[in-house]
């Protein structure tokens, strides 16, 4: 299952996906995944249109690309007020396996700016949106989305959407299964899964709480009308993940040298105020494969500085730290 998508012509193998994650899948984060590859394509953090114009795509943190890390998509936030030719045209230069649109972040800064969620919610807009950048952009485009906002009455404004994807050749689709007031601890529905993909002939890629192989074995019904799996903060506790998913052998993992490894890589895109920021969210994420992770978590939050936070991380992989146990990991 999941060797491979074709996206406008494109073959991307495995059909595994990197999802973006503000704070998480910068350059350096990607880099480190390149280590271990597994992957079909990464995805950048969601790049607000506007500031992506003002940015040093050679350097900048957030849209410089290592020829390592293979094919990578570009996740745009828009509310269509900006300069979307500029911002399309300057994307291009990157080459992007896709250039995604985030029409499903919650978050209340975001929909005030009316993307993400709040554009997926007005049709009417999402509409002139799409139309646009498809009088000036032919490449390949995919969106991502939540199930909309109503749990009892979701499924016409679902299918409304999917028309509105098909005539603007989206050529996928991430669907993440939670309604826009839903928190990441309450469960993603898989269940919906089947019959979002029976309603399109646009692939869609299934996102939300995967974890393990183990998942989708056990859930064969959920998965297999899919097209591809996004997966998201299981990659930023275990970034060797990819692999076992595409069914390799699991490389050896020293926690330390995957922590430092990356603490390098940061600090070599970033300057260490700002790297400091990156590698406190990253170990938030990381902290969870311990069963005393906390501990971890609390002293890189407490350092003042990068050099006091590694000196706490490395003193704590050096208390050879048990680990904890699969399944309890998570939230
Ligand atoms: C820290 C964090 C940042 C995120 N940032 C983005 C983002 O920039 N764009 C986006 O579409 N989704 C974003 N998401 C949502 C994820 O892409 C994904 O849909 C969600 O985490 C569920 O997948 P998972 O259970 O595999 O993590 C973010 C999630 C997290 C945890």
């Amino acid at each position: 299952m999941f060797e491979s998508i074709t996206l406008n012509g494109r073959t991307i193998a495995p059909a595994l996906f990197l999802a973006p994650m503000a704070g998480i899948t910068n350059s350096a984060f990607r880099r480190l995944l390149s280590d271990y590859g597994g992957y079909g394509a990464l995805t950048t953090e969601m790049l607000s249109a506007s500031a992506f114009l003002h940015e040093n795509t050679a350097q900048s943190a957030f849209s410089r690309r290592r020829d390592c890390e293979g094919p990578v998509i570009y996740q745009l936030r828009t509310s269509g007020e900006e300069d979307l030719e500029a911002a399309f045209a300057k994307l291009e230069g990157q080459h992007p396996a896709a250039i995604d649109l985030n029409l499903g972040c919650p978050a209340p800064e975001i929909q005030k700016l009316a993307s993400g969620a709040a554009l997926f919610r007005d049709f009417q807009r999402l509409e002139q949106v799409l139309k646009r950048i498809r009088t000036f952009y032919r490449g390949t485009l995919t969106v991502k989305c939540r199930l909309g906002d109503d749990p009892e009455r979701w499924r016409e404004p679902f299918l409304e959407r999917l028309r509105l994807f098909e005539d603007s050749d989206v050529h996928a689709i991430t669907v993440h299964p939670r309604f826009s007031g839903e928190k990441l601890k309450r469960r993603a529905r898989w269940q919906e899964f089947p019959w979002i993909a029976s309603r399109t002939k646009i692939p869609i890629i299934g996102n939300g709480d995967i974890r393990s192989l183990r998942n989708i074995e056990d859930n064969p019904d959920y998965f297999s009308p899919l097209a591809g799996l996004m997966l998201g903060r299981i990659v930023a506790q275990k970034p060797w993940i990819f692999p076992e998913f595409a069914g390799y052998a699991p490389p050896e993992i020293n926690h330390a040298e995957v922590w430092e490894r990356l603490y390098h890589y940061t600090l070599e895109d970033l300057p260490p105020e700002r790297a400091i920021g990156r590698m406190k969210e990253f170990t938030a994420y990381f902290s969870k494969n311990f069963f005393f992770g906390h501990e971890l978590f609390r002293k890189c939050q407490s350092a003042r500085n990068i050099s006091e936070m590694r000196e706490s991380a490395m003193r704590f992989f050096e208390s050879k730290p048990v680990l904890a146990k699969a399944g309890h990991e998570f939230h």
